[in-house]
């Protein structure tokens, strides 16, 4: 088979970078082979590879890009901030103007910090939740896949080479939505746990009164509580999923979202407990993201107008409002298929998941595979269905008749039982497992 030169390029890729690329959810081994290996441009929610092909794209950055790609607004500011220089031997007035539009909208947070991405920010919640309270162990929920790069946290996954066994003693596990879960580990580990981190949600709901109760016995066992609104962040509610739902924890971290894309992260807590990182008193002595380009100005622009057409436009309301077209039509399409209990939709319409279940009715990475070739074969690149502000009608319209049509296809592999000849090249395999 001849190599297109995205192929070609990618390949070399590998050679040169591990695992081709500098997010693992990227990488090819995630993708079918027809997937496109390189993007060289994005407007809106469409992209166009190496070689030409145009896609209506879902998930769009990991999530980062919120609005669509080189959203105007966003470009403009950022174009505006590289002609007066973008790193300083001093602060820039961008801090202040960031922390201010950031504080402005999430309400239970006095102080925040910005860095560049969402795993330092979880690194920097947990050790300032470790010096706050004295203690070292860390309470993480098992239903949720990540929370950072760092060991603290891949140390509870399958990928976790290179780490020290000791680590492993300071990490444990409790259930979503289920508080005895974490009763139970603070009785197992009394005065020992310092944080307990999740996101506030992410496929499932909160059951009613779940995250006040989850506060309510941290601070009862003198534990703090990380949301880690990273991904909900802005996507939930322009005050984040804490303000949706009404919960204020200790600290919170967005990242995604935050910036349409740039890299821009943020660590927001009660000043009670983010003064441990100042430098006001001899024993504020956390050494808390202090980075060299964690203020570079074109990201913190990029934030400042991105959370503006937050604050000024109906984006939230707008991810909903098409995410849900597509959850609909992707149900009705499922149905017309005889598929209704093997693909469907999963999650809230603003960051829409689908199930791709085998024949037995198990999560099946063949079969993921197959559906996600067939949408690439049919203009769309959709390994979620994760929408941004500017997918309109007409893209999710076209998105459902591409589902349709590979739906016909995961159809006849249902029959026979297996992807056997359908698929071309090997089946996709998960970034890594939980413990
Ligand atoms: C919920 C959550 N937290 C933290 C992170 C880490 O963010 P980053 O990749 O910016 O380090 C991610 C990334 O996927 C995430 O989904």
């Amino acid at each position: 088979m001849e190599l297109t030169r995205g192929k070609q390029l990618a390949a070399r890729l590998r050679q040169l970078v591990p695992g081709g690329c500098h997010t693992y959810a990227k990488g090819d081994d995630q993708y079918p082979e027809l997937a496109p290996a390189l993007i060289a441009r994005g407007k809106g929610c469409h992209v166009w590879d190496l070689d030409g092909n145009q896609f209506i794209e879902y998930g769009l950055g990991l999530r980062a890009v919120t609005l669509g790609h080189a959203y105007p607004r966003v470009v403009e500011a950022v174009r505006g901030a590289l002609e007066l220089g973008t790193n300083f031997t001093r602060p820039a007035p961008e801090e202040l103007a960031c922390a201010e539009a950031f504080l402005a909208l999430i309400d239970g947070a006095d102080m925040v910090k910005f860095t560049k991405d969402g795993s330092s920010a979880s690194s920097a919640a947990v050790k300032l939740a470790r010096r706050a309270t004295g203690r070292d162990l860390v309470a993480i929920c098992a239903e949720h896949p990540f929370f950072s790069y760092d060991d603290w946290f891949i140390c509870s996954t399958t990928s976790d080479g290179g780490i020290p066994r000791a680590i492993y003693e300071h990490t444990v596990q409790f259930h979503y939505n289920d508080v005895g879960s974490l009763r139970a580990q603070f009785a197992a580990h009394p005065g020992k746990i310092a944080a307990v981190i999740l996101e506030p949600a992410r496929l499932e709901e909160p059951a009613p009164g779940f995250l006040a109760e989850l506060v309510a016995l941290c601070h009862a066992e003198g534990a703090l509580v990380i949301f880690d609104e990273t991904i909900t962040g802005f996507r939930w509610h322009v005050r984040g999923a804490q303000g949706l739902y009404g919960v204020v924890p200790d600290m919170s971290v967005f990242g995604k979202g935050m910036a349409n894309g740039f890299s821009q992260s943020a660590l927001a807590g009660k000043r009670e407990v983010m003064h441990w990182g100042g430098r006001d008193r001899l024993d504020e002595d956390v050494f808390l993201l202090s980075t060299t380009h964690g203020a570079e100005t074109p990201a913190l622009v990029a934030a400042i107008a991105t959370m503006e057409v937050y604050r000024t436009e109906p984006v939230v309301e707008h991810l909903h409002r098409v995410g849900a077209r597509l959850a609909d039509g992707l149900r009705q399409a499922s149905a017309r298929h005889g598929l209704s209990a093997y693909v469907e939709p999963i999650g809230r319409p603003c960051n829409l998941f689908f199930s791709t279940r085998d024949p037995q009715g198990k999560p099946s990475q063949p079969f993921r595979t197959l559906f996600l070739q067939e949408l690439i074969r049919r203009g769309v690149l959709g390994p979620s269905f994760v929408v941004c502000y500017s997918h309109q009608d007409d893209d999710i319209d076209r998105t459902i008749d591409a589902v349709d049509g590979a739906l016909g296809v995961y159809a006849r592999a249902m029959a026979q039982g297996n992807v056997d000849g359908l698929l071309v090249g090997p089946p996709s395999r998960p970034v890594f497992g939980r413990r």
